[in-house]
C-alpha cells in the first residue's frame, strides 16, 4: 500500500485508467509493445499486469511487467517515491528477489503523467516494474520452517538496508505516518469509527499501555529503515521442485515498498508477526517462529523483546481500527474489508484475554526450541 501520510488531510482520488489508456502509456512511456493487459488488484493506487511482444529493440528483456500509477496524493511527493525505487533496485542487486525497476524512454525511473477530466487535470506519477514468479503467501497453509525464513528474510532487509545510502533517503523520517508503528496513539481520532463495543475497550486499552510502556522506551530500541508492511499479500512464494511431496516453498518475491519509513527492527518483527498470525490456524505459535529467524539474524536486546507484545497488539490496531475508518468513508468496500477485520479482531482478543506473559512463554519457548536444534 502507498498512502499519504495522514489519512484526514488526504483527499487522494485512485486513478482510474483504462486498460486501453494504461496500455497506450506503457507504450508512450517506456516504449514496450503490449500484448495483454490485466488490472491487478490494489488499495489507493492503480496496478495493472502487463505482458509485452519482442521487438528487434527487446529481443532479451522480460516480457511480464506490473504498470503502477500513483494515486494523486502520493504522486505529488515524487522523491518518496524515488527512494523507494533506488531502494527496490538497490534490494535486488543485494540478491533479494525485489523487482526491477524500468527505465523510461527517457531514461527516468518515473514519469509524470497529466490527464485532462473536463473538471481539472489531475498528475499521476507512472512506474514499471518486472512482474515477479510465485502466489502470495495468503495462498496456501504457511509452515513453521516458511515462518522462520520469513523472519530471517525481514532481518536480512533491515540489516541490508542500513548499507543503503541516497541524497533524499531522510525523506523516509515520515512523521505522522499512520502506518508506522510509534503512531498507534494517532488512532484516537478513528476510534469513532468502532461505536461503543468491546473491541473499542481492548483498542483503548492498548493505546493506553502502548503510551506508558512503548513509547517511553522508542530511545531504547535500535532505529533502521523498515519495509513496514510485510504482509501475507506483499510476501510471493513458489514451490521448491525437488522438495518432497511438492510442500516446500521458498519466498520468490517482496512487493510493495510504499509503506517504508524509519523505525526499529522490532517493529519489523512484530509488523511482520502480525500479519503472519491472520491467515494462520495456529496464530499464537506464529511469533515464536519469525522471531527466531529474524533472530538468526539481528538478536533482540530484552527491552526490545519486552515490547514485543504491546508491538504486534498495537499492529492489530493499526489494521483494524484502519479498515473501520475505511469502511465508514467507502461502504461499498465493507464486504471486502470486513473478511479479514473478522479474524484480526478475534486474534487481538485473545492475546489481550491471554495476556502478555502467557504469549511470550510462547513465543519464547518456541524460538529458544531453534537454539537446541529441535523446533517446536
Ligand atoms: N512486481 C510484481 N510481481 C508480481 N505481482 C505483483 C507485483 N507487484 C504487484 N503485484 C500483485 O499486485 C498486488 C498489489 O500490488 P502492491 O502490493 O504493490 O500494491 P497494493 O498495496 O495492494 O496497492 P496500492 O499500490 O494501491 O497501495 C500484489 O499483492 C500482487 O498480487
Ligand atoms: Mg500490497
Amino acid at each position: 500500500m502507498s498512502r499519504g501520510d495522514d489519512l484526514q488531510s488526504q483527499a487522494l482520488t485512485k486513478p482510474a485508467f483504462s486498460e486501453t489508456q494504461a496500455s497506450a502509456l506503457v507504450e508512450s512511456v517506456f516504449g514496450l509493445k503490449v500484448s495483454k493487459i490485466q488490472p491487478l488488484p490494489s488499495y489507493d493506487d492503480q496496478n495493472f499486469h502487463v505482458c509485452v511482444s519482442r521487438t528487434k529493440d527487446t529481443t532479451d528483456g522480460p516480457t511480464e511487467y506490473v504498470l503502477k500509477i500513483s494515486n494523486t496524493e502520493s504522486s505529488k511527493t515524487p522523491e518518496l517515491i524515488e527512494v523507494q525505487s533506488h531502494i527496490i533496485m538497490f534490494l535486488r542487486d543485494a540478491g533479494f528477489p525485489t523487482a526491477s525497476v524500468c527505465r523510461t524512454k527517457g531514461d527516468n525511473l518515473t514519469s509524470l503523467v497529466s490527464i485532462d477530466s473536463g473538471s481539472e487535470i489531475a498528475s499521476y506519477l507512472v512506474r514499471l516494474l518486472t512482474y515477479l514468479p510465485g502466489r502470495p503467501i495468503a495462498e496456501i497453509p504457511i509452515s513453521p520452517q516458511l515462518l522462520y525464513e520469513i523472519g530471517r528474510l525481514a532481518g536480512k532487509l533491515d540489516k541490508t538496508l542500513e548499507k543503503f545510502h541516497h541524497p533524499k533517503l531522510s525523506c523516509l523520517r515520515r512523521e505522522n505516518f499512520i502506518w508506522n508503528l510509534k503512531n498507534v496513539p494517532l488512532l484516537e481520532k478513528y476510534l469513532y469509527a468502532l461505536g461503543q463495543s468491546r473491541n473499542r475497550e481492548i483498542v483503548t486499552q492498548v493505546i493506553q499501555l502502548f503510551k506508558g510502556e512503548v513509547l517511553t522506551k522508542l530511545g531504547d530500541f535500535r532505529e533502521c529503515v523498515n519495509h513496514g508492511d510485510l504482509n501475507d499479500h506483499n510476501i510471493l512464494v513458489e514451490a521448491i521442485k525437488s522438495a518432497p511431496e511438492g510442500a516446500t516453498y521458498h519466498v520468490s518475491g517482496i512487493l510493495d515498498f510504499g509503506d517504508m519509513s524509519y523505525g526499529y527492527y522490532v517493529f519489523e518483527v512484530a509488523i511482520t508477526i502480525m500479519y503472519m498470525m491472520i491467515e494462520s490456524k495456529s496464530p499464537l505459535h506464529v511469533g515464536g517462529h519469525v522471531l527466531a529467524g529474524f533472530e538468526s539474524v539481528i538478536p533482540l536486546t530484552p527491552v526490545e523483546r519486552g515490547a514485543l507484545f504491546l508491538l504486534v497488539c498495537g499492529r492489530f490496531c493499526q489494521s483494524l481500527v484502519i479498515a473501520a475508518h475505511s469502511c465508514q468513508l467507502h461502504p461499498e468496500n465493507k464486504e471486502y474489508l470486513m473478511i479479514t477485520a473478522k479474524t484480526g479482531w478475534k486474534h487481538l482478543q485473545q492475546m489481550f484475554d491471554m495476556g502478555q506473559e502467557a504469549v511470550e512463554e510462547i513465543w519464547f519457548q518456541t524460538a529458544r526450541s531453534y537454539d537446541s536444534g529441535i523446533a517446536m
